[in-house]
């Protein structure tokens, strides 16, 4: 094991920087093999007597250095592996640092890099410190001015954060561009951009009548698959102006796209950077998930113009405060611009699936932690997901009102300041006689709660006591756990299906909000005539588990009668997962299976005016979901029970199902939400299908052949690549396969899924085709794009193969993240990740996935990944 782990760092350390920044000049020299880079830092000492000024550098090559224009000699400096200390002999200063870097060689996609061809820079969270010496922490501010210069043919576009000043010719083969950005900002929100585009413009009038020119820059022959981020950016710029009355404030607002990234995108002042599958789209080449994936990102990183630039953090354990509240309204837009409904379920499937299983293991953290090693490692479900619930379940507490005046009130606080968690809650608590002190524990306790309830009806007082408890395990270095306010919205139905309004606290109302504040607490209903069943946390109000203490037969009659779609998905989700669960034992589950089937017939029945909320009727919770309820939890036997289940369902349905799949797109590709909900419903009928063996293996092959957008083609492909116990499939999806190839052999993006697909397989030959796809040449190390979508669909989408009995999934992995681990920490960091949950495994695989962690323990890799092989490898606490 390696020793040799540099101490976490504390937010009980933070201390403020001593000194200001009052504007920063930079002027870049682009080469490909040797960037000059000359910054210019105007400043002042701001408190104390510090004579040492600390900046951060990393694999950075100085050349000069000097203040108020007089060269700083050697021994009044002294350069480390992490930065310079310079013994500043005035209190107010010019210091101009000329520093030599290699972007060409940078392939940790951290700091100023090259892809394809291009120069492009990713800042957050510490990458600037890569570009140039600087004070690299968020919370100090400060105005840029960018001049970049470069061999004009090969690099026509020269962008930079804020407003374009001025560029023209330097003789005949370079030019240069100068830009300036008004708004003070930390280094993270630092961008450049130099190469050949083709770019699609636009333009947006903001509320106060500004006309704000924009473009998306991407690769040549691209332009027109840009026109949806396009349109996602303009209806983002406009929401939030209704919504959250936040107006875009520069003269312009560019977005470049670049094939190499470790995100999604980046939210740099005034000139996004984004992952180009979140980007570009057509009907042929991406999906309706890629579509709605943009929209929601461009929202993003759109909104982050103000919950994160504006107002920024004032060191990174706050990451949150940008975070959690930019997800939050990214999700908020998502459910305004499509279904509300369908959008709630999607988000707390994901939620589910990565966010509770991140607290239910050795990597689970508060959402804003108090101690981290590595910083990269903290972009995290818990960080984003749980941050935006606890802005959804604040507003839920203090109600509408009150939510919007206190973010009104942070806005005017905290505009052009760097903020803490602190000063966003007491914005809100100067808005609300709600106290939210308790509140506030949400942030630093990690874990989820799990919350069960019981109900007494008294038929004489016409009273139903409903007694709920909250526990929360402990986690990682939280042993103790207090009770958190937990707010559950809460209807009473009659066991005939009618929602019945009844008084709580003296409110009559056929839904009430409750707030659980203690470990266990009582709430009495005055006029319940009849015994109830209680549905609880409706809508998920809360992000907690429940033990909702009802039997089938209550959760049936929830399901069937609910108007509520979001309650009704859940009643039915939580029949299944309990069925599931139960269907790995041996006890004869068949008449909970039909009696399962019919309830979901009905519902489904009773949705199909809404195709996209009736293809959530049809899934079935995945493995993922189920192992967190399974103790020493077999992947397989869970796999089997489901397929069993989806088998069934496929049956029982069949016929509607197959005049589902009938039932084809005509016409112009259509990206709007019901489109793609009928394109959804689709894939659903043809997943359960496949589960039927062979037996619609020529209609789903048909299906691949005739399918027009690239979502029924995938849904055909998957279909394909897990039909079990038939051999026509086999060759059908070969067949197939190759086809698409050929169709796509030059599109990475659509290639990515090509890889995927066969990661997700089921196929008996898993092993040898992964090891011949990470042989092809077009398997590129260096891509996160095609890593992840090898690597990363197997871990986490494929349960069966990954958590093989043998251990061989956990090998594969291996392997290819001692490969990547040189090239791209942040990314190696990412795959280890993946055995987060390796605890929660029958002990056969736990002794495999030690055996992987061990070899990985030793391999000495790089800090990010050692803090995550650390943390997974440690004592659990509990
Ligand atoms: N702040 C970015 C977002 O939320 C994500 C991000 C953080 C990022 N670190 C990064 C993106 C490193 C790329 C590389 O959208
Ligand atoms: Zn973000």
């Amino acid at each position: 094991m390696r020793t040799d782990t540099s101490p976490p760092v504390r937010l009980s350390n933070y201390r403020p920087y001593p000194f200001v920044i009052e504007h920063v000049q930079l002027d870049f020299l682009l080469e490909a093999n040797k960037t000059r880079v000359i910054n210019k830092m105007t400043g002042k000492r701001s408190y104390g007597e510090h004579a040492l000024m600390k900046l951060d550098g990393e694999d950075l090559k100085l050349v000069s250095i000097a203040i108020n224009g007089l060269a700083v000699p050697e021994d009044q400096y002294e350069i480390t592996e992490e930065g310079i200390s310079i013994q500043m002999p005035v209190d107010e200063f010019i210091l101009e640092i000329e520093t030599e870097i290699s972007p060409e060689t940078n392939t940790q996609l951290s700091g100023l890099y090259m892809s394809g061809g291009r120069f492009c820079t990713q800042c957050e969270a510490e990458g600037f410190r890569r570009i140039t010496y600087y004070p690299d922490r968020p919370d100090v501010l400060a105005p840029f001015d960018v001049r970049i210069e470069a061999n004009k043919a090969a690099y026509p576009f020269l962008l930079s954060n804020g407003n374009p000043v001025r560029q023209g010719n330097i003789g005949t083969e370079r030019h240069f561009a100068e830009w300036s950005d008004p708004h003070p900002k930390p280094s993270y929100l630092f961008a450049l951009v130099a190469g050949d585009f083709d770019v699609y413009n636009d333009s947006f009038t903001t509320i106060s009548g500004k006309e704000t020119p924009l473009s998306i820059y991407v690769d040549k022959g691209d332009s027109q698959r840009a026109a949806y981020a396009m349109d996602a950016l303009k209806r983002s710029m406009s929401w939030d102006e209704d919504v959250f009355g936040r107006e875009y404030d520069l003269d312009v607002f560019n977005i470049v796209a670049v094939r190499d990234f470790n995100f999604g995108a980046m939210e740099n002042k005034g000139l996004n950077i984004f992952n180009s599958a979140y980007v570009l789209a057509d009907g042929q080449t991406a999906t309706d998930t890629d579509f709605e994936a943009i929209e929601s990102i461009v929202a993003h990183e759109y909104f982050h113009n103000w919950t994160g630039n504006r107002i920024t953090c004032r060191d990174w354990f706050q990451l949150c405060l940008k975070e959690g509240l930019t997800v939050y309204r990214d999700q908020e837009f998502s459910a305004d611009m499509r279904s509300r409904a369908v959008t709630r379920i999607k988000d707390v499937i994901r939620l589910r699936a990565r966010q509770f299983a991140e607290d239910a293991g050795p990597l689970a953290h508060s959402v804003r932690p108090d101690e981290y090693a590595r910083i990269d490692n903290l972009y995290t479900a818990t960080v984003y997901e749980k941050g935006a619930e606890l802005i959804r379940l604040l507003r839920t507490i203090i109600g509408d009102t009150a939510f919007f005046a206190g973010l009104n009130r942070y806005f005017d606080t905290y505009d052009g300041q760097a903020a803490t968690i602190e000063d966003f809650l007491n914005s809100m608590q100067l808005s609300t006689s709600e106290d939210l002190r308790e509140f506030a524990r949400w942030y630093s306790q990690s874990g989820t709660p799990v919350v069960s309830a019981t109900g007494t009806h008294d038929t004489i007082a016409r009273t139903y006591t409903l007694s709920l408890k909250q526990k929360t395990e402990p986690t990682p270095g939280q042993t103790d756990k207090k009770p958190l306010p937990i707010a559950l919205r809460t209807a009473l139905f009659s066991n005939k299906g009618k929602r019945l309004t009844t008084k709580l606290n003296g409110n009559s109302d056929d839904e009430h909000l409750i707030i659980l504040r203690d470990t266990q607490q009582d709430f009495v209903f005055t006029d319940v005539s009849s015994e109830p069943i209680h549905s609880l946390n409706r809508g998920f109000s809360s992000p907690i588990r429940l033990e909702d203490g009802l039997n089938d037969a209550n959760r049936s009659a929830l399901a069937a009668a609910d108007n509520d779609p979001f309650a009704q998905w859940e009643g039915l989700q939580t029949l299944a997962r309990n069925l599931l669960l139960d269907m790995v034992g041996e006890e004869d589950q068949t008449d909970r299976l039909n009696a399962f089937i019919d309830a979901i017939d009905e519902a489904f029945t009773a949705a199909i005016d809404d195709p996209a909320y009736a293809a959530l009727i049809l899934r079935m919770p995945t493995v993922g979901e189920l192992i967190l309820d399974q103790a020493e939890a077999n992947p397989s036997s869970l796999h089997t029970a489901r397929l069993k289940l989806k088998r069934a369902i496929a049956r029982h349905m069949e016929s509607s199902l197959v005049a589902t799949i009938q039932h084809s797109e005509t016409g112009a590709f259509d990206p709007s939400a019901e489109a793609a909900g009928r394109r959804a419903l689709k894939a659903t009928a043809i997943d359960l299908l496949s589960r039927l063996h062979d037996e619609h293996s020529d209609r789903i092959s048909s299906s691949f052949h005739s399918a027009t957008t690239m979502t029924e083609k995938l849904a055909a492909l998957n279909a394909l690549a897990n039909i079990e116990g038939g051999s026509q499939s086999g060759e059908y999806f070969d067949a197939a396969l190759t086809e698409f190839e050929e169709e796509w052999a030059e599109a990475p993006l659509v290639m990515d899924k090509w890889y995927s697909v066969q990661a997700m397989s089921v196929r008996q030959d898993l092993r040898a085709r992964l090891q011949r796809l990470c042989a092809r040449p077009d398997f590129d190390l260096k891509n996160p794009n095609r890593v992840r979508a090898l690597a990363g669909a197997f871990a986490m989408n494929n349960p069966v193969a990954f958590h093989a009995p043998d251990g061989w999934g956990y090998e594969f992995l291996t392997d290819l993240i001692l490969k990547v681990d040189d090239l791209n920490p942040a990314l190696s960091a990412r795959l280890v990740t993946s055995f987060e949950s390796w605890r929660r495994f029958s002990a056969d695989r736990q002794i495999h996935a030690e055996k992987q962690l061990r070899r990985l323990d030793d391999a000495n890799l790089s800090k990010n990944a050692q803090d995550i092989i650390t943390r997974a490898l440690a004592l659990s606490s509990n």
